[in-house]
């Protein structure tokens, strides 16, 4: 078979490792010939591809990023641009595609799927918050380096009595930002699911700080919201998917818990730090997992699928489930984290 590969949204360490194992079982087990869609579905609406062997691989399973390069490019926003895609897999001989990515991505796949085209998903997303899978690769990673550079942040806040906001990466769900907090001993983690009292942080951080504890950690997720009336935050401007630039609340915490405590607080937003860089371990397995399973449904003619992990076994769901419903976080995560507020 000829099949295609893209990875579409925002990069995730772990994506040439889903790729390298998609391709290395497709040649050696199967016989097939991989090509690469260039920059998502930007590569498959205009027929930009190259053509991709083992070769193509060699060293890329420690690498982060994509070696195809990855845009946020949305077919169905592009005039003609499903037929598009559906001419350039026809042009180009292709026989089945395997797209790599977060909801956006999966949501176009699940609607080529309906108009008839030969896909298999892979889900990919630092922020874990893909609902039919238990985890994605990339979160593993993002989170060891948040909680990195958060051990690196409790010695110098300590040493300045300072209270340390970090900003982490997390738009609908605070799997990072609770995860990142329980593992780097925060003072309190806000999270998009549970909007927060800018008053209530600031009797934490005071309680804290009055019984004899001089550096607060925050950790927040650029997702979370202020209750209602109580902070005003910026908007940022809105991508193909109609999601916002997000970015900025770590800042508008700070300067808010300094006003209002007294305390000297500064901001760190850790921003694409977290995407960047060689993924752990663990990201590579589940990758190379995914990207196994990934080729397997694609001779089984199993399209129209995104392969996932549930109880510690790959499974395949329909893609129509994948991006049905985001997954938030588990309410008793984060009672964990909170345990340790204050
Ligand atoms: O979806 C993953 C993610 O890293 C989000 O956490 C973040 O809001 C977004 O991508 C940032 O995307 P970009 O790099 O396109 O600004």
């Amino acid at each position: 078979m000829r099949v295609a590969m893209l990875t579409g949204g925002g990069d995730c360490p772990g994506l040439n490792a889903v790729m390298r194992a998609v391709t290395r079982k497709g040649e050696r087990a199967y016989g097939d010939q991989m090509v690469g869609l260039r920059d998502g579905w930007r590569g498959a609406v205009e027929g930009d591809l190259v053509e991709l062997s083992v070769q193509s691989f060699r060293g890329t399973l420690p690498r982060g990023g994509t070696i195809l390069g990855s845009s946020r490019t949305n077919p169905y926003k592009v005039d003609g641009g499903a037929d598009a895609v559906k001419r350039t897999l026809a042009d180009h001989d292709i026989d089945a595609l395997i797209a790599i990515g977060g909801e956006d991505t999966l949501g176009v796949a699940a609607r080529l799927t309906a108009d008839g085209v030969p896909v298999v998903g892979v889900p990919k997303t630092i922020d874990n918050d893909l609902g039919a899978t238990e985890l994605t690769f990339g979160f593993d990673t993002a989170v060891q380096i948040c909680v990195d550079a958060i051990d690196r942040l409790h010695t110098t806040a300590e040493s300045h009595d300072r209270v340390m906001v970090v900003e982490v990466m997390g738009r609908h769900a605070g799997h990072i930002a609770t995860w990142s907090a329980i593992a780097g001993g925060a003072t309190m983690v806000l999270v998009p699911e549970r909007t927060f009292d800018i008053d209530e942080v600031c009797r934490t951080i005071q309680r804290r700080h009055e019984g004899g504890r001089y550096a607060s950690i925050i950790v927040v997720a650029e997702g979370a919201q202020p209750a209602s009336g109580t902070l005003a935050v910026a908007s940022g401007e809105v991508d193909a998917f109609g999601h916002a630039r997000l970015g900025g609340i770590g800042d508008q915490l700070a300067r808010a818990i300094e006003d209002r405590t007294g305390y000297e607080t500064r901001a760190i937003v850790l921003g694409h730090v977290q995407r960047g860089g060689t993924p752990t371990a663990f990201d590579r397995v589940l990758a190379t997992r995914f990207g196994i399973d990934a080729i397997d449904a694609v001779h089984d003619g199993d399209f129209g699928t995104m392969v996932a992990l549930r109880a510690g076994e790959i499974v395949r769901v329909p893609l129509a489930d994948a991006t049905a419903e985001l997954k938030l976080i588990d309410p008793s995560i984060y009672e964990v984290a909170e345990v340790f507020f204050g």
